[in-house]
């Protein structure tokens, strides 16, 4: 049987679509091939979010289309949110492709491969975005595979999103909110947990809108804590039935989401780990205002205050857009103020990039190249600092560390993560193993990376 690999680009999405879709192919006798260079089908799972990661993608399946008068009968195909915002448009940028499946059309995809297989080319399937009240494909496939450093999985609980921040492409290519039902997420983190998955991030775009559009909470799973809404609802079941899966945590978040009753759920049930991915985007009002966000800086900043109160050394890590269209200098500088006032622990910044049919795309791109440019790295430098002071301010405390494997920059040390998600390197002792819990005490510390020794080792989960 022939042999695939899959690329995969742009966020944790993709990744687990990336899983989900090596496991049908593995269930249907293809075998997975590490090396590109040696498979017989290669698969593109792209990103649209913005231009760059388009390019990125369009290269990649434009090379390896190029390689077939060397590769004769290679089978390159292109899945996920750029296959499902270009569509057969693709064809013209890259002829001899031989298939492009949407988002809402991944489950074709084995079919597709055999008239794929059998020379057809130009193939182009994007499914249909029908109403909320359809119920989301259900993916019962999980991962686990993945070799020594499968400690953590993802599970996405709410597909699409429909919040619609005039920038984003999200909402086009990913459809709208879905939520998956509660039990059917609970079978797929218990098969993570069954293979070694030892830290489980559900996931969804705004993750906290679990369960507010076109579902209800089934029957018969009460809420021993009380909860009325379906996201605290979701983490204490989940918790609840698996009491020995040690870390679940949620990505992303949305200040809005942060409600009394996610913050008592974070502070109460113990497995769900002191880290939230907690996008601003700007510190501007102004600016928030045109991005359609929902919320001010005020706003935002009591949500963090709120995790901060309740939920002890919780970190906090951002997303951030620099050049906005009309984002001005004081607008820039009000966004360093709210960072500073919020203290990440990290920030992604990404300089703005336009998206055909975004609202954003009308508006005019004024602040050029050079100055996006400048502003992204002022925000960089300010995070190292800020990195730094916060992870100096660790050293000599203890921390749990999930064990995941050598060290990628030196194998002579191992790394893995805390609670907080922070990247912990240590010397590895006689016995040790992907999956280990190991208590630690911090001895030194970079703006994105701590340094620890053991203390005592936990034997790993069974
Ligand atoms: N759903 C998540 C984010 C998904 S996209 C959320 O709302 O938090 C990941 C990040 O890409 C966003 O947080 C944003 O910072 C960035 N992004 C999205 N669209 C962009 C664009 N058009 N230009 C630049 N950055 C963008
Ligand atoms: Fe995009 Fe906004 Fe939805 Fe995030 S919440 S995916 S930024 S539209
Ligand atoms: Fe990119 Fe699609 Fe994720 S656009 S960020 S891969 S949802």
């Amino acid at each position: 049987m022939a042999s695939f690999h899959i690329k995969t680009y742009g966020c944790q999405m993709n990744v687990r679509d990336s899983e989900v879709l090596s496991n049908r192919l593995l269930a249907l006798g293809y075998r997975l091939s590490e090396n590109e260079e040696a498979a017989d089908i290669i698969i593109v799972n792209s990103c649209s979010v913005r231009g760059k990661a388009e390019d990125k993608a369009l290269g990649k399946i434009g090379l390896l289309c190029s390689e077939r008068r060397i590769r004769p009968g290679l089978v390159v195909g292109l899945v996920g949110c750029m296959a499902q915002r270009l569509g057969s448009g693709v064809f013209n940028k890259v002829p001899g492709l031989s298939f492009c499946v949407g988002t809402r059309a991944e489950h074709l995809v084995p079919e597709i491969l055999e008239r794929a297989i059998n020379g057809e080319t130009g193939i182009c399937e994007t499914g249909e975005f029908t109403d909320s009240g359809t119920p989301p494909p259900e993916h019962p496939e999980f991962s686990g595979s993945g070799g020594c450093r499968a400690v953590t999985g993802f599970v996405t609980v709410l597909l699409g999103c429909d919040r619609r921040c005039t920038y984003c492409i999200v909402p086009d290519v990913r459809g709208h909110e879905r939520s998956r039902s509660p039990q059917n997420v609970l079978e797929e983190v218990r098969g993570l947990y069954e293979s070694g998955i030892r830290d489980v991030t559900l996931l969804g775009q705004s993750v906290m809108n679990y369960g507010k559009r076109g579902f209800s909470w089934p029957d018969g799973i009460p809420s021993p804590g009380g909860y009325n809404e379906p996201f605290p609802r979701l983490l204490e079941y989940i918790a609840g039935m698996l009491p020995s899966l040690k870390r679940i945590r949620f990505t992303s978040g949305h200040p809005c989401g942060v409600t009394d009753e996610l913050v008592r759920a974070m502070a109460s049930i113990p497995q769900i780990c002191p880290h939230l991915h907690l996008p601003l985007q700007s510190g501007s009002d102004r600016v928030l205002a045109r991005m359609r966000r929902g919320y001010n800086s005020g706003e935002y900043l009591n949500a963090v205050s709120k995790l901060r109160a309740n939920v002890p050394g919780i970190a906090i890590t951002t997303d951030i857009i620099v050049g906005f269209p009309g984002e001005t200098e004081s607008d820039f500088e009000c966004t360093r103020r709210v960072m500073d006032e919020a203290g990440f622990d990290n920030s992604f910044i990404f300089k703005f990039s336009p998206r055909p049919g975004t609202p954003a795309a009308l508006m005019p791109d004024d602040v050029d190249e050079e100055e996006k440019l400048r502003r992204n790295k002022v925000l960089l430098e300010d995070q190292d600092k800020r990195g730094q002071t916060i992870n100096s301010s660790l050293i000599g405390s203890e921390t749990n560390v999930l064990v995941e494997g050598p060290s990628l920059r030196n194998g002579n040390r191992w790394s893995g993560r805390n609670g907080q998600n922070k990247i912990v390197v240590f010397e590895p002792w006689d016995g040790i193993s992907a999956g280990d819990f190991a208590d630690m005490v911090i001895t030194d510390a970079h703006p994105q990376t701590l340094f620890a020794e053991r203390v005592t080792v936990k034997a790993g989960c069974p």
